[in-house]
């Protein structure tokens, strides 16, 4: 994986509002923000919200400390910059984004972390291999895959049909176990999903990692210059991880701590990495600052 350039440029604290809050499936919603501007950012980069009232810091309900959410989309236009993220509501935080109304002003820090890597040339299909909450950096990256020219696959997972933070394409079929423009949100940028959940209510039954390997079993002559792109609960990031390794896969993974700063003050993220220069083969890195997006082939799971 390549240094990305400029994903350090400038952040800062934005007080934006809500253009649109609405509910895309059980627990989860779409939040568009608007700001006058924003500095640049990339797919796999995060911001930190305060989810609670700018003004009154938590003590009328919401979370103090801000919450980690991936730009799931970005529009920049003439009168200013649209930021979407994709939020699951499971706690005091997502629950006050939950009930959000446009207008309503929210505070956030960013954009933060370091992005996604996009393939170089002659790497190619870019497969996006996303569970659950762990598909929105995965949305942004497939428009800027379709902008740069680099054909890609999405493998999309979910526990059940109603916990998938994707809206369908009427009429097209999912359940073929071949990729389809089925998903809006992927087939708006040219990207065929294929749809798997644990219990078959959508698209094929199994674990997205299991369907992965077997679509690349489909297709031997992808392990030639396919990369690997992945988000969403560990465990699946792991299984997708070792599958695209096995077979000489580049992988990039995002990862996910429990982050309070966001931007390497607090300590609170590490991840295990390899590292030849550490006496021990290994050292602490920062998800907020020396990722979320970290090459697979570095990363110790625990
Ligand atoms: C880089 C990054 C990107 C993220 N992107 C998204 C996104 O796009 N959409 C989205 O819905 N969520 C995303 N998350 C997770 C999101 O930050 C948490 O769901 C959120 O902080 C929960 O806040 P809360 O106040 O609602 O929950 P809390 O009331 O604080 O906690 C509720 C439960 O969730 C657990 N929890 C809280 N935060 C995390 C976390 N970071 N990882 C694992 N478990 C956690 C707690 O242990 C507790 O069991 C991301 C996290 C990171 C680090
Ligand atoms: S969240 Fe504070 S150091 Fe990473």
């Amino acid at each position: 994986m390549t240094e990305v350039e400029g994903h350090k440029s400038a952040k800062g604290v934005f007080l934006a509002r809500v253009v649109s809050n609405e509910s895309i499936c059980r627990e989860h919603y779409r939040l568009v923000l608007s700001v006058p501007e924003l500095p640049p950012a990339q797919p796999g980069q995060f911001i930190q919200i305060l989810c609670t009232e700018p003004s009154d810091l938590g003590w009328t309900g919401g979370a103090f400390i801000r919450r980690p959410f991936s730009i799931g989309g970005l529009r920049r236009g003439s009168t200013g910059v649209e930021v979407e993220i994709l939020h699951r509501a499971i706690g005091i935080g997502t629950r006050w984004l939950a009930r959000l109304q446009p207008g309503d002003p929210v505070s956030f820090l960013g954009p933060l972390g370091r992005p996604f890597v996009l393939p170089d040339r002659g790497q190619s299909p870019a497969l996006l291999v996303g569970g659950g909450i762990g598909l929105p950096p995965l949305i942004w990256l497939a428009e800027s895959l379709q902008a740069a020219g680099v054909p890609a696959i999405a493998f999309c997972g979910s526990r059940t049909a109603d916990l998938l933070p994707l809206r369908r394409e009427p009429g097209v079929d999912c359940s073929s176990g071949e990729p389809a423009l089925s998903c809006r949100e992927f087939a708006r940028a040219g990207v065929p999903a294929l749809v798997a959940t644990d219990d078959g209510s959508l698209g094929v039954r199994g674990l997205v990692p299991d369907v992965f390997a077997a679509y690349l079993d489909r297709h031997p002559e992808l392990a030639e210059s396919a990369v690997v792109y992945t988000c969403g609960p560990e465990p699946m990031m792991r299984a997708t991880a070792e599958i695209a390794l096995r077979r000489g896969l580049p992988c990039q993974v995002c990862l996910e701590r429990m982050m309070a700063c966001g931007m390497g003050t607090c300590q609170s993220c590490v991840v295990r990495v390899r590292d030849t220069q550490a006496p021990s083969d290994w050292a602490y890195r920062l998800c907020c600052t020396d990722g979320p997006v970290f090459n697979a082939a570095d990363v110790i799971w625990d």
